[in-house]
């Protein structure tokens, strides 16, 4: 296998990273009332003791009243919520690893396993949770101000607690990519329109008012996946001028680093050119890109959500792409979940003690 380009360092503005290697975020749910506790450190900290280059945490909320759809959901607010996570990013940087929180709204979507609701409605762009029916409210301007200003505090206190970059999470048919998808944004202000660019001015107006909060040289990394959960076929951008007309708005708003989420990594984005999501946003924009999904697993991360484990799978294919230059970094989500020496074996040469990624892993916190 050939492996030594995923342990090449990377350095961005003040970020400076010993390897290639990325934790991918993944939601837990075991930060009660959304306070992350002694465990959810002792979690990151043994990924980081495993040699992950840059850890990025479990989406986590911003201060809105209905960010979160589940009670276990950390918090990026409040005093205990914020004194839980400097926890846990001295305990991953004592173990020489980066860190940056994921921000995230979930805007309206349909219920997870339990019956718990936040105390006031789900808000979205147009109320809608698909698209005919509504169940959330629709976002005033006032709404969407505030939003925005959470964010930047959400920003301005990650910097504060000593995190070394954040990651905006736009992806996954969340709030900011219901913003983006036609199908939920319906809105006819300056939110709302025909084209991708029209509909990014959300995000725009979020990236913006981070960069005002955290300066120039603290990395902002945003997510974003053409996929969405209320329709894995869906795509934002059909080909690449419309990806132009989404992600150059963006990086001019003060995005540094793009983080593509794909089920598969390998599989292209556009007729004509094997390049993946984050090949293109890297050749778009010409900045630094994270790739992601089923890397060094034969399965996809749906399954797991359909009680499913995986098999190791090679790395021959991500390594090749890297070292052609289609990215810089590669997220890793599953195998450690099952596995926080993951990268250590890797670096090791040790890849015949792989785990895969065990469902059953997803019930505990170790
Ligand atoms: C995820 N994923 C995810 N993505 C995200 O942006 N924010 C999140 O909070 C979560 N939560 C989450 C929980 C669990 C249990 C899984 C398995 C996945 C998606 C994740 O970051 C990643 O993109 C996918 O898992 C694909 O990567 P792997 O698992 O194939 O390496």
């Amino acid at each position: 296998m050939i492996t030594h380009s995923l342990f090449q360092p990377f350095s961005y503005k003040s970020l400076q990273l010993k390897n290639r290697i990325v934790m991918a975020p993944m939601t837990r749910t075991f930060s009660p009332q959304g306070i992350p506790t002694d465990e959810v450190a002792a979690y990151y900290e043994k990924r980081a003791q495993g040699e992950v280059g840059l850890i990025i945490s479990e989406g986590t909320v911003v201060n809105r009243p209905s960010s979160s759809n589940d009670p276990n959901i950390p918090h990026f607010y409040g005093e205990k919520s914020l004194a839980g996570w400097k926890t846990v990013v001295d305990c991953v940087h004592s173990s020489g690893a980066k860190m940056a929180p994921q921000l995230w709204h979930v805007g309206i979507v349909s219920r997870r396993n339990s019956d718990w609701r936040p105390e006031t409605p789900f808000e979205g762009p147009s109320g809608l949770v698909n698209l005919d029916t509504k169940d959330g409210s629709e976002m005033t301007i006032s709404d969407i101000e505030q939003t925005i200003q959470a964010f930047a505090q959400s920003a301005r206190d990650a910097q504060k607690l000593g995190f070394d970059c954040l990651e905006i999470h736009g992806a996954h048919g969340y709030l900011i990519d219901q913003f983006f998808w036609e199908v939920l944004n319906k809105r006819t202000d300056k939110y709302g329109g025909k084209t991708i660019k029209e509909r990014s001015q959300f995000a725009v107006e979020i990236i913006k008012a981070i960069r005002n909060s955290v300066g120039n040289e603290f990395p902002i990394i945003l997510r974003l996946s053409q996929w969405k959960q209320q329709d894995y076929g869906a795509r934002l951008a059909q080909t690449p001028k419309e990806m132009e007309e989404w992600l150059i708005p963006l990086a001019e708003a003060g995005v540094d680093i793009f983080h593509c989420s794909q089920r598969r990594f390998w599989e292209k984005e556009f007729a004509g050119s094997d390049l993946n999501f984050a090949g293109w946003a890297k050749k778009i924009t010409g900045k630094p890109t994270i790739t992601v999904g089923s890397v060094g697993l034969k399965g996809d991360f749906i399954a797991a959500f359909k009680g499913e484990g995986s098999e190791v799978d090679s790395l021959d294919e991500v390594t090749r792409r890297l070292e052609r230059g289609d990215f810089d970094l590669v997220a890793v989500g599953r195998p450690l979940i099952s596995d926080s020496d993951w990268a250590k074996k890797i670096r090791l040469g040790n890849s015949t003690e792989l785990k895969g990624f065990n469902k059953d892993d997803l019930k505990v916190l170790t």
